[in-house]
C-alpha cells in the first residue's frame, strides 16, 4: 500500500512524503515512490500520523459488583475511531491473589476481542513479601510497569514502605513505578466531615480531595523515588502545585514523567456544579480542578514539564453507575470515558489554538508514551521497519461529540456536545484498514498483545523526553 501526498507528521518532523507499507510495517518514506502494482491511498490535504498511544485505561475493571462498561471489544473500536492504535490497560491485582494471577485474568478478557494492540501495566494493591519477590517476574511477561496507590484506602491504597521498596526493586530490574498521587488520609477524613455537615452534592467531590493532597503526595512519591534511585511516572497529574513538584525534579535532572488526562484541561470543577445530578459525569479522581489550574496544564505540555497525555478511561453508565451517588458524592462511580475523545480534543484545544504544534502533539500522544513504555520504534513513530500504526487525519473536518454517534458503551459522554476540528479519517493497524470515513470496518480478534521493553532501554539520561 502507497499512502501517497500527505503531510508525514512525527515528533520530530512535518514533511509532505509518500510512505510504502508492506507486510504490516512501513517499508519505505519518499518523494514520488513508484505507485504501479500498489494499492494507491490518497493522502492529499491529510496529515499522516503515528497511532496514537493510550498508556492509562481501565477496560473491563471490576468494581464490586460491577466493571467499567468498555470491555477490550467496545474500548477498541472507541480507540481506534478516536484514532488510537495501541493502548495500555492495568491489570490490578486483587486482595490475597498474585501478581501473576491478575496477568492472566486480563490476558482472558482480552482473548478474542482485541481489535488494536495492546499491553499491560500491573497495579500492585496488596504488598507482601512475595509479591515483592514476584516483582522481577514481570519484566519475562513483557509487563514493564507497575502503579501503585497512594488513596483509596482499604481498598488499593499501599503506604509509603511498600512504594519505596518497589521503587527499590523496579530500579534495579528496569520497571517503571507509576504513582496515583493524592493523600489518602486527608481525602478520607474530609469525605467524613463533608458527609457529616450535609454536603453531598457532586460538587464536593472536588472539596474532598482537595489541590494540595495532590501535590503533598506527588512531592512525597517524587522523594521516595529520589532515595531508591529509580524512574517515576506520575499518573493523571491535575493540578498546577503538583506539577511545580514535577518541574523541580526535572530541573534537578530527575527521571520524573508525568502525563495530564484530556478531562483536565477540558472540564474545571464548575462542571461539578452543573445543574440537577450531572455533575455526577465528572467525577474521576484526582477531581477537576480550576481554570488556572488548565492554563498550568497546558503551559506544562508546551514546556516539556509534561510528557503525555493518557485518559485514564475508566467508563461508568449514569443510570446505574454514577447515580448510585445521589444522596453522597462519595459513592459516585469514579471515572471518565475518554479513549475515542483524546486526540481530538488535544488537536482542538491544543494544536488549533496553537498552544501546541503539530510535532508535540504526536510526542505527547504517540512517541513518548511509547519511548517511555518500552515500544519504541516498534510503536509511536513513522519510521522503516516500525509497524505500520497509520492515521490519516482530516485536520479540516469538524463536528460535535455526542452519545448519539460514539463507540463507547457507555450511556454518556462528558463531551457531550464539544464541537471539534480535526478527525482521524482512516486508521491502519499493522497496515490493516480498521476504520473509515471515522467508523469501524476492522476485524474483532486481530488486536495483539505487546510484550514490551524494560524501562533501562530508554536512554533518559541522553533523550530529552
Ligand atoms: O477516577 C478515576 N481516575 N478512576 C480510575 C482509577 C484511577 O484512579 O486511575
Ligand atoms: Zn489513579
Ligand atoms: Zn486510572
Amino acid at each position: 500500500m502507497l499512502i501517497r501526498n500527505a503531510t508525514v507528521v512525527t515528533a520530530g518532523d512535518v514533511v509532505p512524503a509518500d510512505v510504502l507499507v508492506r507486510d504490516g510495517t512501513v517499508a519505505e518514506i519518499g518523494r514520488a515512490l513508484p505507485s504501479e502494482g500498489r494499492q494507491v491511498i490518497d493522502g492529499t490535504g491529510k496529515l499522516l500520523m503515528p497511532g496514537g498511544i493510550d498508556v492509562h485505561t481501565h477496560l473491563d475493571m471490576p468494581l464490586g459488583d460491577t466493571a467499567s462498561t468498555d470491555d477490550f471489544e467496545t474500548g477498541h473500536i472507541a480507540a481506534a475511531c478516536g484514532g488510537t492504535t495501541t493502548h495500555i490497560d492495568f491489570a490490578t491485582q486483587e486482595k490475597g491473589r498474585t501478581l501473576a494471577q491478575a496477568l492472566e485474568n486480563w490476558h482472558l478478557r482480552a482473548q478474542g476481542k482485541a481489535c488494536i494492540d495492546y499491553g499491560f501495566h500491573i497495579a500492585v494493591t496488596d504488598w507482601n513479601d512475595a509479591v515483592a519477590a514476584s516483582l522481577p517476574e514481570l519484566i519475562q511477561e513483557g509487563v514493564t510497569s507497575l502503579k501503585l496507590y497512594m488513596a483509596y484506602k482499604g481498598r488499593l491504597m499501599v503506604d509509603d514502605a511498600a512504594i519505596l521498596r518497589a521503587l527499590q526493586i523496579a530500579a534495579k530490574v528496569g520497571l517503571l513505578v507509576m504513582i496515583h498521587a493524592e493523600n489518602g488520609d486527608i481525602i478520607d477524613l474530609l469525605t467524613a466531615q463533608l458527609l457529616a455537615a450535609g454536603h453531598t452534592a457532586p460538587r464536593y467531590h472536588a472539596q474532598s480531595r482537595p489541590a494540595i493532597a495532590e501535590a503533598e503526595a506527588t512531592y512525597r512519591a517524587i522523594a521516595l523515588a529520589e532515595i531508591a534511585g529509580a524512574p517515576l511516572y506520575i499518573v493523571h497529574l491535575t493540578s498546577a502545585q503538583a506539577l511545580d513538584a514535577v518541574r523541580r525534579a526535572r530541573h534537578r535532572g530527575l527521571p520524573v514523567y508525568a502525563e495530564t488526562c484530556p478531562q483536565y484541561l477540558a472540564f474545571t470543577a464548575d462542571d461539578l456544579a452543573r445543574p440537577g445530578f450531572e455533575g455526577a459525569k465528572f467525577v474521576c479522581s484526582p477531581p477537576l480542578r480550576t481554570a488556572a489550574d488548565q492554563k498550568a496544564l497546558w503551559r506544562g505540555l508546551a514546556l516539556g514539564d509534561l510528557q503525555v497525555v493518557a485518559t485514564d478511561h475508566c467508563p461508568w453508565n449514569f443510570h446505574g453507575h454514577k447515580d448510585r451517588g445521589k444522596s453522597d458524592f462519595s459513592h459516585i462511580l469514579n471515572g471518565l470515558p475518554g479513549i475515542e475523545e483524546r486526540m481530538k480534543i488535544v488537536y482542538t484545544y491544543g494544536v488549533e489554538t496553537g498552544r501546541l504544534d503539530l510535532q508535540q502533539f504526536v510526542a505527547l500522544t504517540a512517541t513518548t508514551p511509547a519511548k517511555l513504555f518500552g515500544l519504541y520504534p516498534r510503536k509511536g513513530s513513522i519510521a522503516p521497519g516500525s509497524d505500520a500504526d497509520l492515521v490519516l487525519w482530516d485536520p479540516e473536518a469538524r463536528g460535535e461529540i455526542s452519545v448519539r454517534t460514539h463507540h463507547s458503551r457507555v450511556d454518556h459522554t462528558p463531551y457531550e456536545g464539544i464541537r471539534y476540528q480535526g478527525r482521524p479519517d482512516r486508521v491502519w493497524v499493522r497496515g490493516r484498514l480498521v476504520v473509515e470515513g471515522g467508523e469501524w470496518v476492522g476485524t474483532k480478534g486481530q488486536g495483539k498483545f505487546l510484550k514490551r521493553d524494560a524501562f533501562h532501554h530508554v536512554d533518559w539520561q541522553g533523550v530529552k523526553l
